[in-house]
């Protein structure tokens, strides 16, 4: 395992990108490697304060500079004073990293309408609002820039218990993909990333809450048997959103220590001993004879 930066000393340097939700969690990981590599970051979500602190704290800490911009993805306006104000600091804007997003576990018959719009609005909605609005100023500027979606595993695959956001993030990397293909021509690209589970307070307090962090360990269907390293999602997003990744457009990296593949009806058999294969070799050996005497 190695989550030591990989990329080259300013690698990114003179880019500018927005990270939605860089305040916390993924976001802000992603962020501190940004600015390491030597981008200018705009970090932006709906807690001022938050994302305040967390501008102070990375620009002490990588020397980088961190434009810190209150903003619900959900609402244009705000999306695009955060455009504005990062062109004003920066002067142009680069990349768009959306990371936002709001999640929690329930049986879905609990939910109420309004349960249900506030996860797709944040993570559906939000992505393709900033999108457009990133992707029309890109176009008009003449800008060949690059977004990248914090996606899921389950955006391809489904998954019960967090059906709102398996529908927006399914969405979400549809509309990536749609719009690598009409946005080639204007050197626009687009990818994302499918994690699996990478601890955040963010994400833990709400899909790994007690009674079911304790019935429930997440590294026991990963054939890998860890959770994921921050740093480890920060070297590909920063590849993916700089020039190195230029030929790479419409994909989704899964980075997960293989999780999604449990999918596999019988990867989970690891939990057979040694001699209870002995056993089942035997058992099979006996009816493929059988079979033969027929
Ligand atoms: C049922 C719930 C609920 C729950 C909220 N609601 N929690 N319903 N079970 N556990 C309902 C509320 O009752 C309300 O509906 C509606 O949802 C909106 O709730 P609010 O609290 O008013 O919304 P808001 O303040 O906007 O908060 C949004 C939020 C919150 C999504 C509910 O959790 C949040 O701020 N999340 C942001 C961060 C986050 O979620 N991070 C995790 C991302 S992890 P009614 O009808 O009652 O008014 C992720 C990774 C996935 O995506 C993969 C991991 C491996
Ligand atoms: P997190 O720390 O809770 O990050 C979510 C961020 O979204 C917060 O900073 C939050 O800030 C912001 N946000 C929520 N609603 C918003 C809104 N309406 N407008 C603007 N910003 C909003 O959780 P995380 O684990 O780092 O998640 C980051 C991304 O990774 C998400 O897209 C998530 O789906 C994805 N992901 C995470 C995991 C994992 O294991 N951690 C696995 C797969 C995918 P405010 O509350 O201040 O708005």
């Amino acid at each position: 395992m190695n989550a030591t930066g990989m990329l080259r000393d300013d690698a990114l340097k003179g880019k500018t990108i927005i990270v939605t939700g860089g305040g916390t969690g993924l976001g802000k990981s992603v962020s501190r490697y940004l600015l390491q590599l030597g981008a200018n970051v705009t970090i932006c979500s709906r807690r001022q304060a938050v994302i305040e602190a967390t501008a102070n704290e990375l620009m002490e800490e990588t020397g980088g500079v961190v434009l810190a911009v209150q903003c619900d993805v959900r609402n244009t306006a705000e999306i695009e004073n955060v455009m504005t104000q990062t062109i004003e600091k920066f002067g142009k804007i680069d990349g768009l990293l959306n990371n936002s997003a709001g999640n929690f576990i329930s049986p879905t018959e609990r939910l109420s309408y309004k349960a249900f719009d506030t996860i797709v609005d944040i993570v559906l909605r939000g992505t393709y609002y900033f999108t457009l609005a990133v992707g029309k100023y890109w176009i008009e500027n003449k800008i060949p820039g690059t977004v990248l979606n914090i996606s899921t595993t389950y955006a391809t695959t489904g998954s019960g218990y967090v059906v709102p956001s398996a529908v927006a993030k399914g969405g979400a990397l549809i509309m990536m993909k749609s719009l690598a293909a009409e946005w080639g021509k204007y050197g626009i690209r687009l990818n994302a990333i499918a994690p699996g589970p990478f601890p955040t307070k963010g994400a833990w307090d709400r899909l790994f809450p007690e009674p079911l962090a304790s019935m429930m360990d997440p590294t026991s269907r990963i054939p890998l048997h860890r959770v994921g390293e921050h740093g480890e999602l920060a070297n590909l997003a920063a590849f993916l959103l700089s020039d190195f990744s230029g030929y790479i457009t419409g994909e989704s990296i899964t980075i997960d220590g293989g999780e999604v593949l449990m999918a596999g009806e019988f990867s989970h058999l690891e939990k057979v001993t040694t001699e209870q294969w002995d056993m089942i070799e035997q058992t099979i050996k006996q009816a493929n004879r059988a079979s033969k005497k027929e």
